[in-house]
């Protein structure tokens, strides 16, 4: 057992295919997700702790953003390792100093939530793993660590694909943690460039957690959970053969889903921006002129994330060329499938 040490790790953000939108209890989905783990994009937290053996004790903590403290972020993190320290009674008895930093700029629009979420869950994992002895963490523990800090964190715990919400589809699919999902995806998408084009580096509007509760009186709910559920099939069926048209075909669909679903919200409200549909038009009509496979998807915001095989990235960096005269100040942020969380060491 140690009582005081020092743990790092680096988690990716991750990209949905099939979004995760509306939810319900404790973070839990109304519908299944899938999504690419991504490399670049990542966050890196340090965590120094000091174990009490003290049953009085309560969680202290010191909290640095990119080598400064930073109160709006700290007294969040407080509030989440309060919400959840009955049910990981570790964390009662420890002194924490998190530092935590991104790979990409702080405000250039990309969430990072699911990235420092993840990078948490596995710091925290790692500690109680230090305390007990036992020397090991169980990946599952931390995809559901994650979901109760962020529901898309827990996708990026894993290496390259996974799926988190329940369906009789998916054996071993659940609403509390994601699960691995690359043993059943053919090759080609494991090569899948993920290139975010900037449009706004300016926070939403709207924040995710408000845009998730809107779905409770949205309209079309009930039509979308159940969209959810079949796209969910299809396109893993389409990954499974590398049937790369309707993979492409449904990304899209769920992209405009997404936004749609916000239109039609009450109050309803729009994240794209102008620049957002002349780069779907542009990436669609080169798709259609070239015949490559390139396909844009959308998080809660106008970003562009523009989705294609490694074996076309020389055709599609033409297009590339164009995409960027569109972003804030030429922001591309190159990413790609990658391998899920890295231990690092002191
Ligand atoms: O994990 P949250 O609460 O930030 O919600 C993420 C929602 C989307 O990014 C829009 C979709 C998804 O599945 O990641």
């Amino acid at each position: 057992m140690q009582n005081k040490s020092t743990v790092s790790w680096k988690c990716p953000s991750n990209i949905a295919l099939v979004k995760y939108w509306g939810k319900y209890g404790r973070q839990l989905p109304s519908n299944p997700s899938i999504s690419f783990t991504l490399n670049n994009a990542h966050t890196i937290t340090k965590i120094s702790y000091e174990y009490f053996d003290d049953p009085k004790k309560s969680i202290e903590l010191d909290f640095r953003f990119e080598g400064k403290p930073n109160k709006s972020f700290s007294d969040k993190l407080s509030n989440f390792l309060n919400s959840i320290k009955e049910d990981y009674s570790f964390l009662k008895h420890l002194d924490l100093q998190i530092e935590s930093e991104n790979s990409f700029p702080h405000s250039s629009g990309i969430a990072s939530s699911a990235s420092s979420m993840a990078a948490l869950a596995m710091c925290l994992l790692d500690i109680e793993s230090q305390i007990t002895g036992s020397n090991n963490i169980d990946i599952t523990k931390a995809s559901c660590l994650a979901r109760l800090a962020s529901g898309s964190a827990c996708r990026s715990v894993y290496p390259q694909i996974a799926v988190w919400g329940e369906t009789t589809d998916i054996e071993g699919s659940s609403n509390l943690h994601a699960i691995p999902f690359q043993k059943h995806i053919h090759p080609l998408f494991l090569s899948f460039h993920d290139d975010i084009l900037i449009v706004s580096k300016n926070e939403k509007s709207v924040s995710s957690r408000a845009g998730h509760a809107l779905m409770k009186n949205n309209p079309y709910s009930k039509a979308r959970f159940e969209q959810a559920f079949l796209h969910l099939k299809q396109i893993t069926a389409a990954m499974n053969i590398g049937d790369i048209d309707t993979f492409g075909h449904i990304v899209e669909k769920e992209a405009l889903t997404l936004h749609a679903l916000m239109m039609s919200s009450d109050p309803p409200y729009i994240l794209i921006e102008p620049n957002t549909l002349k780069m779907i038009n542009a990436i669609q009509c080169f798709r259609t002129e070239e015949k490559i496979p390139v396909y844009f998807t959308l998080d809660a915001g106008p970003n562009i994330h523009l989705l294609y095989p490694d074996d076309v990235s020389n055709q599609v960096s033409q297009l590339k060329d164009y995409l960027r005269g569109l972003c804030v100040d030429d922001t591309i942020i190159n990413d790609q499938v990658g391998q899920g969380p890295v231990k690092i060491s002191n």
